[in-house]
């Protein structure tokens, strides 16, 4: 658990680097919405438009993605009122934190995140200074609001724990404890939802083939054609968690029944044990279809108004800006800046 003198806060991001996919909704999105429902804690959600620069982002597309994303997450649920949402570059003391972990982590912490490894991959000489750079910044996301808890999918684990070592080592460098050690929260059955193509690979919206994902903004038909068209093996399904051990594709195709219906993957299995696919496909392509075309076209619908989404964008900042201007200047004082 985390100190008890820190406020429960809750702190996420998403990349605006266009296309919002399933695995960002159950992984992410819909567990905001959970968090910020639950009320138990201050939420905050963030465009991460500092992390997106690390690859190229043509100027017009970012600024696209970033009203598209923000239209995302207010279609998804988040209410810009309980939660504070904004896009990272207007607060700027998440890179001015952010400088400050770059001289806190260590180049050999950095060399070993497999995200790193895999964006930059054989042609790292070549990758902006900012890739390698990019979890002290997310550090510095999280740590400038003392967020204690964290809700992300698995792929962003390895991000966490070094969040968590940046911590500690500041607050072992200059002898306090200022910045909590904050709380990962990777739960649900869909952490890691895997592409309608391959089992074995994440779903992406990098991936090239659009059949490997199921993107925010497809329509029903789009929706219910991927699921029909989705990866299987020829069993039927088993009739325990288990038996799915080896099946990738089976088992993802449940996992995502499971959080649509915001059901444990074992409560699912008592109800879809020995179907054929011909069966569970269109059970799934209907829940699917209720959950997400709604989603899609608000999303259309909001982005008829970029401007109210840019006055949402800048109310969000200057509410984020009340707890990080703090922040930061006593993280400065404690380092030791003149003022
Ligand atoms: P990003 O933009 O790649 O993804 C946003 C969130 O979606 C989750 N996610 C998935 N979850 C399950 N299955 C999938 N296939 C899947 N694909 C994506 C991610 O785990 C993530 O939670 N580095 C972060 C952004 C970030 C951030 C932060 C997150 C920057 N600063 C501070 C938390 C806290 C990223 O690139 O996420």
């Amino acid at each position: 658990m985390s100190a008890p003198s820190f406020t429960p806060r809750v702190f996420s991001g998403i990349q605006p680097s266009g296309g919002l996919t399933l695995g960002n909704y159950l992984g992410a999105l819909k567990r905001f919405v959970d968090m910020q429902d639950q009320g138990t804690h201050e939420t905050v959600y963030c465009m991460v438009d500092l992390h997106a620069i690390t690859t190229w982002q043509d100027p017009e597309d970012l600024r696209r993605n970033t009203r598209e994303l923000c239209a995302g997450f207010i279609a998804s649920g988040i209410d810009p009122e309980r939660s504070i949402l904004f896009n990272q570059s207007q607060v700027p003391e998440h890179a001015q934190l952010g400088w400050i972990f770059n001289c806190v982590a260590r180049m050999g912490w950095m060399g070993r995140m497999t995200q790193w490894k895999d964006k930059a991959g054989k042609n790292a000489e070549n990758a902006s200074l900012g890739l390698f750079g990019y979890p002290a910044l997310m550090a510095a996301d999280i740590l400038i609001y003392h967020a204690t808890h964290v809700p992300v999918g698995e792929d962003q684990k390895q991000h966490l724990e070094l969040t968590r070592d940046i911590a500690a080592k500041f607050n072992h460098d200059y002898k306090t404890d200022f910045f909590p050690i904050t709380e990962p929260v990777i739960e649900g059955a869909a952490t890691r939802v895997m592409s309608l193509r391959d089992g074995s690979k994440k779903m992406s919206k990098s991936d090239p083939s659009d059949a490997s994902r199921i993107n925010m903004t497809d329509d029903a038909d789009a929706i219910a054609k991927k699921i029909r068209k989705a990866k299987t093996d020829p069993e039927p399904l088993p009739d325990s968690v288990e038996g799915l051990g080896d099946r990738p594709e089976a088992r993802n195709l449940v996992n995502i029944y499971a959080a649509l219906t915001d059901q444990t993957v074992e409560q699912v299995m008592t109800e879809v044990a020995g179907q054929q696919f011909g069966q569970f496909k269109p059970r799934l392509a209907e829940v699917a279809v209720a959950k997400l075309a709604p989603i899609g076209s608000e999303m259309a619908r909001l982005m008829n108004d970029p401007a109210e989404i840019d006055r949402i964008l800048a109310r969000g900042s200057e509410r984020a800006r009340e707890i990080t201007a703090p922040i930061l200047a006593r993280t400065y004082e404690i380092v030791g800046m003149v003022k």
